[in-house]
Formats: C-alpha cells, sequence, structure tokens
C-alpha cells in the first residue's frame, strides 16, 4: 500500500482508512510483505539489483551471533538508505529523562493523578514526559515510565529511538503508528511495542491522547514461559499483529527526530523515511488487544501471585529475574474462598510502576484513576487500603466479576528514580500514604 502523499496527517486519514488497515498475526514470526508485486527479492536477501531499484537494507535487533531463538532482524527494500540525513543538531530534551539520573529516591509509596493533556499545540515526542527510571541504555539494562500528552499528529516529523524499544499503553485516545514497516492503528485496551532503532510517526485520529509508556532499554520482550500452564494461554502468539508493508513517497524537507544516549537530536530530511516497499524478517512493530489476554487465577484459594498476568517479559541475564516485566489486570472472574480477595500486603524486591486504563483497581478504588499512576519501589511496603481491606475482609465469598477494568503494571528489578518533574508535580499525591493510615488494629489476645 502506497500511504498518502501529504505530510499532512489529520484527523483519520494517516494515509489509509481505518478500515483498510490490514495486519499480519503471530509473535516473532518471519514475516515477509510486500506493498509492490514482486517488490521482495526471492531466494536472496541482498541481489545485485533490488527490484524496482529500491535498496536493500538490513535492521540487526540483536547481535548477529544470537542465539536463533533470539535473533531478531528485518531486510527492508527502500527508495534509498537510511545512511542518507544531514548531521544532526541538539534538540531540547523536554521533560524527557533517560538513565541514570541523580533524583533520589524516597522509600515511600508514590502515586500521581492524572496528568492534562496540554491545551497548547504538542505531538507525541513533545508530550513525552518522563516518571520514573533506572538502569542506563548504555549498558542496555533497565527502563523508563513515560507518559505521552499530544494533542497533535507529527507533521513533517519522524522520531527513532536508539535508546530502547518502547511498549505503548494508550489510555485516552487512538494512536496511528506509521512506521517503516506499515501501519498500526491502537486503541486504548490495546498496546503497542516499537522495536529499538525503528522509525515511525505518531497520529492521533482522536486529538487530545493520553497514555503510558516503557523504554526498555534491555533484551527485547517476549512472550513468557508458560510452565505447567501448558501450551495455551495468557496472551496467545496469534493474537500480536504486525503491520503489511505501507510506505510513504513524498518529497520535501521534513524532519527525523533521534533518541540516542538520553538526548534528543534533530536532522533535516527531504524525504520521508517511511519509504520501506517490501520488507521481511521478525524484527517488527506489532500490537496485542489485552481482552484476547486468556487470565488464569485460582478456582479454589489464595490470591495467586501477579506473574499469572504477564504479557510480555524482558529477561536479564539472570535467569527468571526480569529487566521489565508487562502485566494486565483485565477484567476477570474472582471465585476463591476462605480467601481476602485483593493483593495481600506485601515488599517486593521487584520494583511497581502501575497505571490504569479504565474502571477501578480492586486494591484501591479510590484515589487510583484512570490517566493516574502509582509506583512501588522495591521493598516499599503497600498493599489494600484500610477500606479495601474492611471491605474485602467481610465480603460474602460468592463469584464476582471485575467488570470494565484494566490496570497495568511495569515491574522491574531495578529501583526506579523518579525524575524531579514527577516528584514536584502537582499531580503528586501528598496524601497517598493516608489511605493506610486508617488501618486498624484488630488483635485483642483472644483468638477468633
Ligand atoms: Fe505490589
Amino acid at each position: 500500500m502506497k500511504l498518502s502523499d501529504t505530510h499532512e496527517s489529520k484527523g483519520s486519514s494517516g494515509g489509509v482508512a481505518a478500515d483498510t488497515i490490514r495486519y499480519q498475526s503471530g509473535f516473532g514470526n518471519d514475516f515477509a510483505s510486500e506493498a509492490l508485486p514482486g517488490a521482495l527479492p526471492v531466494g536472496r536477501n541482498s541481489p545485485q539489483r533490488v527490484p524496482y531499484g529500491l535498496y536493500a537494507e538490513l535492521l540487526s535487533g540483536t547481535a548477529f551471533t544470537a542465539p536463533r531463538a533470539t535473533n531478531r532482524r528485518t531486510w527492508v527494500y527502500r527508495m534509498r538508505p537510511s545512511a542518507k540525513h544531514k548531521p544532526h543538531t541538539r534538540l531540547e530534551n523536554g521533560l524527557l529523562r533517560t538513565g541514570p539520573i541523580e533524583e533520589v529516591p524516597p522509600p515511600d509509596q508514590l502515586r500521581w493523578s492524572p496528568m492534562p493533556v496540554p491545551s497548547v499545540s504538542t505531538d507525541f515526542v513533545e508530550g513525552l514526559a518522563t516518571l520514573a527510571v533506572n538502569g542506563d541504555p548504555g549498558m542496555q539494562a533497565g527502563m523508563a515510565a513515560h507518559l505521552y500528552l499530544a494533542n497533535r499528529s507529527m507533521s513533517k516529523r519522524y522520531f527513532v529511538n536508539f535508546d530502547g524499544e518502547m511498549l505503548i499503553v494508550p489510555q485516552q485516545g487512538r494512536l496511528r503508528l506509521v512506521t517503516e514497516l506499515g501501519v498500526l492503528e491502537v486503541d486504548p485496551r490495546e498496546i503497542a511495542v516499537v522495536p529499538r532503532g525503528m522509525r515511525f510517526r505518531v497520529d492521533l485520529p482522536d486529538g487530545p491522547s493520553r497514555g503510558y509508556i516503557c523504554e526498555n532499554y534491555g533484551a527485547f520482550l517476549r512472550l513468557p514461559e508458560l510452565g505447567p500452564i501448558g501450551s495455551n494461554g495468557l496472551a496467545n502468539a496469534r493474537d500480536f499483529l504486525a503491520p503489511v508493508a505501507a510506505y510513504e513517497d513524498i518529497e520535501g524537507k521534513c524532519e527525523l527526530v533521534t533518541k540516542f544516549a538520553g538526548n534528543l537530536w534533530a536532522s533535516e530530511l527531504d524525504r520521508s523515511p517511511l519509504d520501506v516497499v517490501a520488507w521481511h524478517g521478525n524484527l517488527v512493530p506489532y500490537k496485542y488487544d489485552t481482552r484476547r489476554f486468556m487470565a488464569i487465577g485460582t478456582v479454589s484459594f489464595d490470591h495467586p501471585d501477579p506473574s499469572i498476568y504477564t504479557v510480555l517479559t524482558a529477561p536479564s541475564d539472570s535467569p527468571g529475574i526480569a529487566n521489565v516485566d508487562f502485566v494486565i489486570f483485565p477484567p476477570r472472574w474472582l471465585v476463591a474462598e476462605d480467601t481476602f480477595r485483593p493483593p495481600w500486603y506485601h515488599r517486593n524486591v521487584m520494583s511497581e510502576f502501575m497505571g490504569l486504563v479504565t474502571g477501578q483497581y480492586d486494591a484501591k478504588p479510590e484515589g487510583f484513576v484512570p490517566g493516574g499512576a502509582s509506583l512501588h519501589n522495591s521493598m516499599v511496603p503497600h498493599g489494600p487500603d484500610a477500606d479495601a481491606f474492611e471491605r474485602a475482609s467481610a465480603a460474602e465469598l460468592k463469584p464476582v466479576k471485575l467488570d470494565d477494568t484494566l490496570a497495568f503494571m511495569f515491574e522491574t528489578r531495578y529501583f526506579l528514580r523518579p525524575t524531579r518533574f514527577a516528584m514536584e508535580a502537582p499531580e503528586l499525591q501528598r496524601d497517598y500514604h493516608q489511605c493506610w493510615q486508617g488501618l486498624k488494629i484488630h488483635f485483642d489476645g483472644k483468638r477468633k
């Protein structure tokens, strides 16, 4: 598909109507796609002359020598190589921050009310605001939790992130991700991942838009092992969708914004960089609809560990200890007998950044609202607020459907440093600790 011959991507245009966007399904597949018949070389990656006079270019997401099962790379066939660009100049980083930072994390529970989408014209890149970071992209370890708060489609502007892949969780408004490999449209309750080094732009068909981003500096996100669960369940591979080839053939000055080593840089191009006519490989942007997550829970007793809700995991070098896990709390039935059903009180060596896309979270019916966020850092004690404890302790334990809700967690092995912006924001709930102050002593020395 050839996308529209205009840089002005207003409303729901983005070069293609929503109902004509096509996808390929599967996770980690060797996909192949061509926007023009015969554009994809057959039987070799780099023929002497590529069909249609295209250039062959390899995008390597892992080391050439990574084991086959974890090797990710894609061949793109494009109008001109990515190497053709002018020298970069520095841009202001705005509210975007990258690990490591110096800010001192307090050993307290932290929570933020939703931050408003600005009233001034702001695109996706301008609207990035970092709440917390750890690690260092130079060491390929750690992550950042950002918000995006934007109201304007990117126009004559493209973005590429060398520091990490970006897991995007829309909370308000759809996103149209126009990437080198094609178009993904993502609505709230869906998520998308754009690989490190892939150029894209973001259109906002619904105008004012807000969401969360996990920028993963580490090994790429993948499906978790299922162990005794078996060969099906949780997020199933077939429900992940990659784009089909679509290209822009657009002359005219435009800007490529690159995030590298924590800074934003701009380079002028004289053509759209989304000029890939055909591609094949397994390094792809993809999306996933959380409504397709097959949630597993107890059918006897006890609240299971939240790891049963892992959608994607980015491992570290220590087996079983993630650089970052992406975990969702989707609509589900609660049926446990003789059980305190909300999450238990706990202290966790892993750090937990949470957001709420819609509805209520059962441990925090008040104060944690859609578009807001919380951070329970490594070993910081947390759990249900006083009201939730009293209610759940007295509730009749009939089957209950938690409906119309979607919370999520970026859970990481390294403690997160909240940014100065996050700690000074008026949305920081400075009275968050109060939700536990009403917890009563029920102990009186008598067995009940
Ligand atoms: Fe927790």
